[in-house]
């Protein structure tokens, strides 16, 4: 790339390691699991798939032929980031929210004009340090300020960024977004506006409604490598809270929920159990489930008011020729 690096405001190495988010408490997890055992009906937090083992299961997701969604956002991305980074301008701080693999990142560092940091946000902390690690290299100059945390719960940004000047750039693909309920997919983005400041922008991948014939196959995968990573859920829960959940006595099941217009993926219990976790007991009935994850989709009228009600306008929007995902630029709601 002909870019010029960009100037080093930012009192920071490639390697530095990642702001640890005050926010996010030690013993979430187990709190998250006992209470949502204890529900009926049984429900996990879908952030918790996302352990070491869970992040490398979603990204052999990601090369699977029935998920769609990753090949197509990166095509729809590689289209249009010209067009983003033009209208974004110069010394953008980028702010990726659930980063993972950072995968897609440099097709947008590349294209924008002297962008002055990397602020990666996610919550699975080793994997974050490697992909850090592999972007310092690929877009060397770039300032990285990983930070770990939930940003599905409130969240900061590190305070060396109060100094850095520049538009914030907030990068949220992958439809991601279709992880929360419409509600708190609202909130996030309201929130998500505070914390980036008055001169804002926003990419947003988003999966679009479509036929269940295209979506199940897309969260239920003829190899099982869908499967596994839900029930990595319940591996992990033996690992770190002391479970004995037997594994091979529930099936992994992808449901379309058309009147909540969302994909749910629920481990559901083959026979009658009873298991333990921390001590607890809990017991399942055949064909009981835990509900592990819900992937809502959004037509343009549809994504246009959710961000709208949290306070910004669709600048410009992308579509694939099948209009299967759009990656949606978010401006200040009434800004010109
Ligand atoms: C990472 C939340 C975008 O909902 O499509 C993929 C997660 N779960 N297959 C999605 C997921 C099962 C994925 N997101």
């Amino acid at each position: 790339m002909s870019r010029m690096p960009p100037m080093p405001t930012i009192p920071l190495s490639p390697s530095h390691p990642a702001y640890v988010c005050p926010s996010l408490p030690g013993d979430a997890f187990a709190t998250d699991v006992l209470e949502g055992l204890a529900r009926t009906p049984k429900t996990l937090p879908s952030v918790w798939l996302y352990d070491r083992r869970g992040s490398e299961l979603f990204e052999a997701i990601t090369q699977l032929d029935e998920y769609y969604q990753t090949r197509t956002e990166t095509a729809l991305l590689a289209e249009c980031a010209p067009a983003l980074a033009a209208a974004v301008g110069p010394n953008a701080v980028v702010v990726e929210f659930g980063s993972g693999s950072s995968r897609k990142t440099p097709l947008l560092l590349d294209a924008l004009d002297k962008p002055r940091a990397y602020v990666p946000v996610d919550i699975a902390d080793d994997f974050l340090d490697d992909a850090v690690a592999v972007l310092a290299r690929r877009c060397p100059g770039i300032p990285m300020l990983p930070v770990r945390a939930d940003f599905t719960r409130p969240f900061r940004l590190p305070p060396q960024l109060k100094d850095t000047p520049g538009p914030r750039l907030g990068f949220f693909p992958g439809s991601t977004i279709g992880n929360f309920a419409p509600a708190q997919a609202a909130a996030f983005l309201a929130h998500v506006g505070k914390i980036l400041g008055t001169s804002r922008r926003m990419i947003v991948g988003v999966d679009a409604c479509k036929d269940a014939s295209i979506l199940v196959p897309a969260y239920d995968d003829a190899r099982g490598v869908t499967a596994e990573f839900n029930l990595n859920l319940f591996a992990r829960i033996n690992r770190e809270l002391e479970g004995d959940i037997p594994l091979d006595a529930f099936r992994h099941e992808a449901r379309y929920n058309d009147a909540a217009s969302r994909i749910e993926m629920h481990l559901v219990a083959k026979c009658t159990l009873d298991v333990h976790v921390l001590g607890q007991p809990f017991r399942f009935a055949k064909g009981e489930s835990v509900h592990t994850e819900n992937s809502y989709k959004y037509g343009a009228t549809e994504f246009r008011a959710l961000a709208s009600s949290a306070g910004w306008d669709v600048e410009r929007v992308w579509h694939d020729g099948a209009r299967r995902f759009a990656v949606y630029l978010l401006k200040p709601a009434n800004a010109a």
